[in-house]
Order: C-alpha cells, then sequence, then structure tokens
C-alpha cells in the first residue's frame, strides 16, 4: 500500500529490529509514509521483507547527524527504538553501549529539533529500577539502574525530558518490561529468555535458566507494546512523561517453561546455571499511568501472548 496523500511521514530508527519492525509494520498498515533507519548491527533486513516497496529502509547509523537530518526533514514522530538492548552486552562493553543509547538518544534529540519533529516517542527500559524498595514499581520511583545499559537507556530518558522542557520538541519515554514475540531473535549470545526457552524447546533441547529460575518478569507481548507507540505519538498530556509498558503480571521462568510444557504437551527440563551480573530478581509494573495518560490497554495477556509467540516459531520452523 503507497501512503496516502494525508499520510504523515514517520521515522521508526531501529525499524529493523524485533520491536521496530512490529511498530513499522503496524504504522504501514494504519497508511502512514513510513522510513526506516537502520544500521543492522542486530536487526535484520528479513523484519521487514514482507513491507518491501511500502517503507523506505536507510542504512546507517543514528550517530551520523547528516543521515538524520535527511531522514527526519518532513517527520511529523520519530519513533526511537535504535539501540544495543542488551544488559551482558554492556557489561562486556560498556562504551559502545553508551554511545548507541546514551550519545544516539542525544543525536536524534538534535536532530529531531533541527528538523522541527513534532514528536519523539522513545524507548525506555524497565531497568532503570534496578532493584526496587517494593513491587510493583511506579514512575515516580528514584531510578537506581545496575548495569551501564540501565544507565545509558536512563541517560536517554533524561535527555527526553529536558529537550521537552527546554527546546520544545514533544517527547514521551515509553519503559518497556520484557518485550516478546514474532521475530524476536533466538540465536544471539545475548538471546531474550522467551525466545530462547521457546527454540530449545522445538528444538528438543533443555533451555538454560539463569539462577534458580524463581526469578520473575512482567513479560509484554510485542502487539501491546506498538499499542502503546501509537497511543504515545499523540496522546495530549504525555509530553516530557515515563510511562511504565508491560501486562501488570509478573511470571517466574519456572513458570513460563511449564506453560510451554503443557502447550508442547511434554515437560521441559532446564538446565540451570549461576545468575548473572546485573540481572534484578522480580521485576513487576503498576501500569495505571499508561492507563490514564494514553488510554493503554495492555489487550493481550502473557499466557494468549506466549499461545502466538509459540506459534509463530513453529511456524517458522514448518517452513522449507
Ligand atoms: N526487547 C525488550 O524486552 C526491551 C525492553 C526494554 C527496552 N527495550 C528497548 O527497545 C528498543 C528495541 O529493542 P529490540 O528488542 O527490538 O532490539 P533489537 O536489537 O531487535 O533492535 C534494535 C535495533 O536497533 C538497531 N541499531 C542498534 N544500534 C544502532 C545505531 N547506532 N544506529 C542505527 N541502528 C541501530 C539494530 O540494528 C536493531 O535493528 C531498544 O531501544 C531497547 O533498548 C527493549
Amino acid at each position: 500500500m503507497s501512503p496516502t496523500p494525508m499520510s504523515r511521514k514517520i521515522v521508526v530508527t531501529g525499524g529493523a529490529g524485533f520491536i521496530g519492525s512490529a511498530l513499522a509494520r503496524a504504522l504501514v498498515a494504519r497508511g502512514d509514509d513510513v522510513s526506516v533507519l537502520d544500521n543492522f548491527s542486530t536487526g535484520k533486513r528479513e523484519n521487514l521483507q514482507d513491507l518491501a516497496g511500502q517503507l523506505a529502509v536507510v542504512e546507517g547509523d543514528i550517530l551520523d547527524a547528516a543521515l538524520l537530518d535527511r531522514v527526519f526533514a518532513g517527520a511529523d514522530v520519530v519513533f526511537h527504538e535504535a539501540a544495543i538492548p542488551s544488559v551482558p552486552r554492556s557489561l562486556a562493553a560498556p562504551l559502545p553501549s553508551h554511545n548507541a543509547n546514551a550519545t544516539g538518544t542525544l543525536n536524534v534529540l538534535e536532530a529531531a529539533r533541527r528538523c522541527q519533529v513534532r514528536r519523539v516517542v522513545y524507548a525506555g527500559s524497565s531497568s532503570a529500577y534496578g532493584e526496587p524498595p517494593s513491587l510493583p514499581v511506579v514512575e515516580t520511583m528514584a531510578p537506581a539502574p545496575l548495569s551501564p545499559y540501565a544507565v545509558s537507556k536512563l541517560a536517554g530518558e533524561h535527555y527526553l525530558r529536558v529537550y521537552a522542557r527546554v527546546f520544545g520538541v514533544q517527547t514521551v519515554t515509553l519503559r518497556y518490561f520484557n518485550v516478546f514475540g514474532p521475530r524476536q531473535d533466538p540465536n544471539s549470545q545475548y538471546a531474550a529468555v522467551i525466545p530462547r526457552f521457546i527454540t530449545a524447546a522445538l528444538e528438543g533441547r533443555s533451555p538454560t535458566v539463569y539462577g534458580d529460575g524463581e526469578q520473575s518478569r512482567d513479560f509484554c507481548f510485542i502487539d501491546n507494546v506498538v499499542e502503546a507507540n501509537l497511543r504515545a505519538a499523540d496522546a495530549k498530556g504525555a509530553s516530557g512523561k515515563v510511562f511504565n509498558i508491560a501486562c501488570g503480571t509478573g511470571t517466574s521462568l519456572n513458570r513460563v517453561l511449564a506453560l510451554l510444557g503443557e502447550a508442547l504437551h511434554r515437560p521441559i527440563a532446564a538446565h540451570y546455571e549461576p545468575g548473572r551480573a546485573g540481572d534484578v530478581r522480580h521485576s513487576l509494573a503498576d501500569i495505571s499511568q499508561a492507563k490514564t495518560v494514553l488510554g493503554y490497554t495492555a489487550a493481550v495477556n502473557f499466557v494468549a501472548g506466549l499461545g502466538k509467540t509459540l506459534a509463530w516459531f513453529q511456524e517458522q520452523r514448518s517452513r522449507p
């Protein structure tokens, strides 16, 4: 579908990644004029394959200011998803994470200011909370990042708030909790837990669990994250603010394995290894501010999202 004459130009940085490509797909579906900017460090062209000819894909880096000026020219909204999105990677090499995540975000905001972009919506992270004093976490709690990744993502949030306040660029931070769904990479050394578990289970291997498996996460299906982004682009009263984007329910890793076992009609025996530095024990969000200000509904609950994700990975494996 080509954009309608009235369609708005929208840019998705990191749009070849797991979350960015899902967002780009939803924007194309509603008729926006979509440009993706990605350096393909972790993103993949195949994530956008089904959208060929329906959006512009620019290969390049968010650290390239001149390129950002070209891509952002005339844009109404920038969804800033590009980052090196991994706690362990930031522990292994803090500087590249800082450059992409903190300096990269400042670069995006500077270009948005120069190009008079109306609103920047930012992929923040629940890692900002660290080990919170109580659960669920609310946006008014003091941040306490525990890894270079978390610091770099939190720096981005602070820049967003300042740009809304000082430079008149509307900005919204969405603090994503553990996002999962189709197209999430199961193979990287730093892969997220759900695609790793699903892939191992489908291949008949024992998934590796770091720690005792009783640590819990507020897993959030990708469609909910897309919904939150679409709402954040236009919601009144949202600029300069931070919103938790999750389901508001906690699920332990052992429970995830049990649910997968039920769905596959066989128990899944995990292989347990020592816990990892920088990981938090429990994570659970209060999502009332996103509900009130953005009208966010978290329409897909964890169990339904896990079923959809499993079905997608099964379908991929059944392809020749
Ligand atoms: N997946 C989650 O659970 C989660 C949770 C909290 C926050 N986030 C944030 O959401 C965003 C998207 O994460 P994802 O899970 O889709 O990861 P992803 O790795 O699939 O996507 C990140 C994308 O950014 C691109 N990229 C990285 N550095 C870049 C650069 N310098 N210039 C241009 N492009 C660059 C990558 O190639 C990739 O396509 C990230 O900002 C991440 O920090 C993700």
